[in-house]
């Protein structure tokens, strides 16, 4: 009785300890597409609310370009594998991030190779600056 109940104990606390950073760290995994992107580059058209029967986009993802979606989606996109730190700045200023953040830059941490082809405009969908 009393030994099951330390190990009760146990595991709840070992849930906690390991729940905590993961909620601090926010959000949930975006679903990878069920589909390929070839033919179907207008996913707002099918995920914008309006072909019944299909998932709509979640309200939050409001403005962002179809162009942009597989950033998250795709099963290669590096949500998929890791949680992007938060920006240890503002963007006011420093849009250009590649510009410091390319690789040329010495002394600034370089964006990982998997983010190769990613945009500045589409940096913040993933780094927010810092609260
Ligand atoms: C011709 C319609 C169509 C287009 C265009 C389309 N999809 Fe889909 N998508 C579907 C259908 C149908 C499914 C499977 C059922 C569902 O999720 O409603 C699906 C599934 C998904 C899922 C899995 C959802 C989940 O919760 O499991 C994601 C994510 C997704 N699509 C993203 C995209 C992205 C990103 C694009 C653009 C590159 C896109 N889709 C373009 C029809 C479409
Ligand atoms: C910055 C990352 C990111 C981008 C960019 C993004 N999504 Fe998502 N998406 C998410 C996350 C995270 C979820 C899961 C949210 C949740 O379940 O609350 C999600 C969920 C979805 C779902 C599933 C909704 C459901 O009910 O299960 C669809 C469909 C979807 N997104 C489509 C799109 C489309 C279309 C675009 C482009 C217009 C897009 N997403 C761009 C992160 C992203
Ligand atoms: C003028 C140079 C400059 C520009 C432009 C800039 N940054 Fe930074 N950034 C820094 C410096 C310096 C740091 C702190 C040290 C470091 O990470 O190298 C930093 C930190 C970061 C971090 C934290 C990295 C980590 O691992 O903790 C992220 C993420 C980031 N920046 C993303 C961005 C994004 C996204 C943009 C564009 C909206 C941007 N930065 C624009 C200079 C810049
Ligand atoms: C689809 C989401 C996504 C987008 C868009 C994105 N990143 Fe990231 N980024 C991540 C993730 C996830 C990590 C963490 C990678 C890891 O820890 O393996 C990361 C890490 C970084 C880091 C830290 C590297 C280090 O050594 O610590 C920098 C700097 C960075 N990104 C800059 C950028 C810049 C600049 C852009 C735009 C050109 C950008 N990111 C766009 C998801 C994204």
């Amino acid at each position: 009785m009393r030994w099951t109940y330390l190990v009760g104990m146990g595991v709840g606390l070992a849930c906690l300890a390991v729940a905590q950073p993961a909620q601090a760290q926010d959000a949930k995994k975006p679903p990878v597409m069920t589909h390929e992107t070839a033919g179907r580059e207008q996913c707002a058209m099918c995920h914008g609310g309006a072909m019944e029967g299909i998932k709509a986009m979640p309200a939050g993802h409001k403005g962002i370009a179809n162009d942009a979606c597989t950033l998250c989606h795709a099963k290669d996109s590096p949500v998929q594998t890791a949680t992007p730190p938060a920006m240890t700045h503002d963007v006011a200023g420093r849009e250009q991030c590649l510009m410091c953040h390319g690789g040329a830059m010495e002394g600034m941490k370089a964006a990982p190779a998997n983010h190769k082809g990613i945009d500045n405009k589409n940096c913040t969908l993933c780094h927010k600056p810092a609260k």
